[in-house]
């Protein structure tokens, strides 16, 4: 396999070195809200400082803003990068899905990102499935590499893909149709793959459970894959009645048409975190119950589980990772990845757009 190339073994002594960063952090009031994605660039920037960059150009996008939108400039961002590294050398351009360009892959808008650097760096592993023109074009106008990040995540995912016996996936969130590729590719390799979240919908309506008014595809789920005993599904749910009134904990064959699914169960919940206890190695993205509606419970006692425990384990996803969050924990042991879509992407794949551009 080729090997994706590294900051460490590029020279940027003297050079303008264009770092590609996945700073799309939520920003709130002319602040971030959670810096977790800046922090995660720290260690490439200081190395490029000591390796004696000239000039650190951090690109990054935020939020998808269609044409210059005033709550999603980067000022903040680079605020809060100065604060964790402090040095004149870092500058940032200002979100660079300001210019339709960089989502439609054009090739001036690449040439003119170059000509402002000597050297390109990749540390937006969170991005890397986006074949924008800062992703995939850039990279093959200039020296590239890899960022220390970058380069940690696709380690552990790819660690992630060569479980141990006795290793469990936990998936969650929605959007079945889209996840059939990493379910399959996933139970090659996993003895037990639990699923929460609006796919677990999907997966007991296929099973022939009644779901009420709980959100679910509108594809059906393919017969074999519902079949497979290796996919384990909530005994019991947290549902609450579609007027949003009252919440009960029930059994998954008792749910009444008026009702939705919001969260796994206490007897799920309990079942998964032990799971998670007892097995060598757990892969987790996705959140258990409707996260957004502050339906957490399930999430944050298997995220507690998680950390009490001594299994590895690499996690990743918005609202798994903010689950996490404030937490104390080995983050060699349990191993946060910045990338939601991208770390589901490089799962069901092996790899990225982004990185192949990287390789020798
Ligand atoms: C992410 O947050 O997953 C990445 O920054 C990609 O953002 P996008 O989903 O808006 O393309």
């Amino acid at each position: 396999m080729q090997e994706i190339k590294s900051v460490v073994d590029v020279d940027v002594s003297g050079k303008r070195v264009l770092l590609r960063a996945d700073c799309n952090v939520p920003l709130a009031g002319g602040k971030v809200v959670d810096d977790a994605r800046i922090k995660a660039v720290v260690p490439t920037v200081q190395l490029l400082l000591e390796r004696g960059a000239a000039k650190i150009i951090v690109l990054t996008h935020v939020g998808r803003p269609s044409g210059a939108d005033d709550s999603l400039r980067v000022a903040p961002v680079l605020a809060r990068l100065r604060e964790l590294v402090s040095s004149p050398n870092i500058e940032m351009l200002e979100n660079l899905r300001f210019d339709p360009r960089e989502e439609a892959n054009d090739l001036a808008f690449a040439q003119e990102l170059a000509a402002q650097g000597d050297v390109y760096i990749n540390d937006a592993f969170a991005n890397s499935h986006r074949a924008h023109a800062s992703m995939v074009l850039l990279p093959t106008l200039l020296p590239s590499a890899a960022g220390l990040r970058l380069l940690d995540e696709v380690a552990h995912l790819t660690q992630a893909l060569t479980p141990p016996q006795g290793a469990i996936a936990v998936v969650g969130g929605a959007k079945f149709e889209t996840k059939i590729p990493l379910f399959t590719k996933l139970m090659a390799v996993y003895g037990e793959l639990l699923l929460g979240g609006a796919l677990a919908n999907d997966m007991l309506k296929a099973r022939g459970f009644p779901v009420g008014g709980s959100f679910v595809s509108d594809n059906a789920v393919p017969t074999e894959l519902a079949a497979d005993q290796r996919i384990t599904l909530p005994t019991d749910l947290i549902v609450s009645d579609v007027a949003h009134k009252a919440e009960r904990s029930t059994l998954v064959n008792d749910i009444r048409i008026n009702e939705r699914a919001v969260d796994v169960g206490p007897t799920t919940a309990l079942a998964w975190a032990q799971k998670t206890k007892e097995a060598p190695f757990v892969l987790w993205n996705g959140p258990l119950g409707i996260y957004e509606e502050g339906f957490v419970d399930g999430t944050r006692l298997l995220a507690q589980a998680l950390v009490d425990g001594t299994a590895k384990a690499v996690v990743g996803g918005g609202d798994t990772a903010a689950a996490l969050s404030g937490m104390q924990f080995d983050a060699e042991r349990v191993f946060v990845s910045t990338g939601g879509g991208a770390m589901l992407q490089f799962l069901a794949d092996g790899t990225l757009p982004a990185l192949e551009v990287l390789k020798n």
